[in-house]
């Protein structure tokens, strides 16, 4: 598959991906607004996202990701951290970021 396309709402911006690209990281490169204060340890649970399209196309939820947001509330079955998000390269992937700095 060509390179796949992250799109972030509501902002609407869509960028190129590879394999192996962490999401956060990705969202911080292109303007998004995000806290982050753990850096990406998995542990502030400020990075939530709810992913809208490409379950398939990121890594699965690990038990440290699944810990912490079984402590957050607005907890979705899309939600995730977009911190433990690592670009998988099979399918395109949309986000919603949900948090505001
Ligand atoms: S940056 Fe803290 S949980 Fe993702």
């Amino acid at each position: 598959m060509p390179m796949p396309i992250l799109t972030f709402k509501p902002s609407g911006t869509a960028i190129t991906v590879a394999e192996g690209d962490n999401i956060l990281a990705a969202m911080l490169a292109h303007g998004e607004k995000v806290n982050h204060k753990c850096d990406g340890k998995s542990t502030c649970g400020e990075c939530h996202i709810f992913l809208l399209e490409g379950r398939k196309g990121v890594s699965r939820l690990s038990p440290d990701e699944n810990a912490r947001l079984d402590c957050m509330v607005g907890v979705g079955s899309k939600s995730r951290l977009a911190c433990q998000c690592t670009v998988l390269g099979t399918e395109d992937i949309t986000v919603e970021v949900l948090s505001f700095v």
